[in-house]
């Protein structure tokens, strides 16, 4: 038996429509009932504010106070973490300091919300992710890169100082300024950050890869075949070339373009990522709606799988509304492979029937309006 990451307790504090409570947890799933409106998607985007970003709603901070709290939000948990027990507070101070997320690590102000990851993974499927596969690229990209962050931390870092380089090259075609020296300093800079972006993206989606096709394909849920398109494709695929030099020298070519497009036309930030049902070999946005689910579900459990493989822990699961729209056989086999991943995962949904065949591996928690009966 695998050392097993778990939330022990979690307290809420004028969190969305808690305005006190806590919550006693053991190493068991966590499921949470109730009726629409109560209280349940809220407590999931707690424990996922004990990632890195804005939570599983993508949610300005100063949304999440509860309305007429007079100050920030508050979100503590204590967990059996990757390097054992760790106590974890994040949230704001309210005010004029309502849009810095703090963070404490035992108790300690950290440098960093990367540190995170030092303890604990975190990783969810909203029913808002409905519509990756027919939706706009900007979302399978930003759902691609949350993936890859939960294996490589540095991913975060190195798109956000990609997005301001490019800012700045935009700048300076915007504003006439084509001087070779400072252009060419900004695109050195877009094409070493780019470069690594478009590997580490590539690199997760090998080793996803080699675990689908490593899995038995008689499992109840689809697998998916993933590729990446719009950005130095055959490249990338095959790097033969020196990948930074190509990308500099795209952008040094294309500086007329776009300063006439107003924007950058080449990039990691024009990618796509491209999915399709494998047994029936069909592209997921021409996929059945229920097939589009199944096949998320599959790519959300299998890169859970994936992350529990490289880092020895199992990752936090959150898991909203899993259960609609999936009929009892499908069900019971889709809580045998969250079970598997030896992990705890938390699930919601408006009925407690939906869950039975989860039984005593799973501790029921019923959600009304703000409070929690256990
Ligand atoms: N900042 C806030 N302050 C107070 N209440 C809020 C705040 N933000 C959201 N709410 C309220 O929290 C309530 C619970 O929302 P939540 O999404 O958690 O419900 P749910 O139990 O998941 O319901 P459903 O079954 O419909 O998904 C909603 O009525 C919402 O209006
Ligand atoms: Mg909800």
């Amino acid at each position: 038996m695998t050392h097993r990451v778990f939330l022990r307790e979690l307290k809420l504090t004028d969190f969305r429509n808690y305005a006190r409570v806590s919550l006693p947890l053991d190493s068991r799933h966590v499921v949470l009932t109730g009726e629409n409106g109560a209280g349940k998607t809220n407590l999931m985007e707690a424990v996922s504010f004990l990632s890195p970003g804005r939570g599983l709603r993508r949610a300005a901070l100063a949304d999440v106070a509860r309305v007429g709290a007079a100050g920030g939000f508050a979100v503590f948990a204590d967990l059996e973490g990757m390097e054992g027990d760790v106590e974890i507070g994040t949230g704001t101070d309210g005010g004029d300091d309502a849009l810095v997320r703090r963070l404490r690590i035992n108790g300690t102000a950290a440098k960093s919300v990367d540190e995170l990851t030092d303890h604990l993974r975190v990783l969810w499927l909203t029913p808002a992710m409905d519509g990756l596969f027919t939706g706009p690229s900007a979302d399978r990209r930003r759902f691609l890169d949350r993936l890859v962050l939960s294996l490589d931390p540095a991913h975060g870092r190195r798109a956000s100082d990609f997005e301001r380089a490019m800012r700045g090259r935009n700048r300076l075609l915007a504003e006439g300024r084509f001087d070779p020296a400072w252009l060419g300093g900004v695109e050195r800079q877009m094409a070493s950050l780019g470069v690594a972006m478009a590997l580490a993206r590539q690199e997760m989606l090998g080793l996803l890869t080699a675990l689908v096709d490593a899995q038995d394909l008689s499992s109840a849920f689809p697998s998916a075949s993933l590729a990446l398109s719009g950005f130095l494709d055959d490249e990338i695929a095959a790097p033969a070339i020196d990948l930074e030099d190509r990308y500099a020298a795209i952008l040094a070519e294309g500086r007329y373009r776009d300063a006439a497009a107003g924007r950058t036309l080449e990039g990691p930030h024009r990618s796509d990522l491209l999915v399709r049902h494998r047994e029936k070999n069909m592209e997921a946005e021409r996929c059945s709606t229920g097939e589009q689910k199944a096949l998320l579900v599959g790519l959300v459990l299998a890169h859970a799988r994936l992350v529990a493989n490289m880092t020895g822990h199992a990752p936090i699961l959150l898991l909203d509304e899993i259960a609609a729209h999936l009929d009892e056989g499908r069900r019971a086999a889709l809580f045998d492979r969250i079970d598997a991943l030896g992990g705890q995962a938390f699930m919601t949904g408006t009925d407690k029937s939906m869950f039975s065949a989860l039984g005593d591996r799973a501790r029921f928690v019923t959600v009304s309006d703000g409070h929690l009966n256990v």
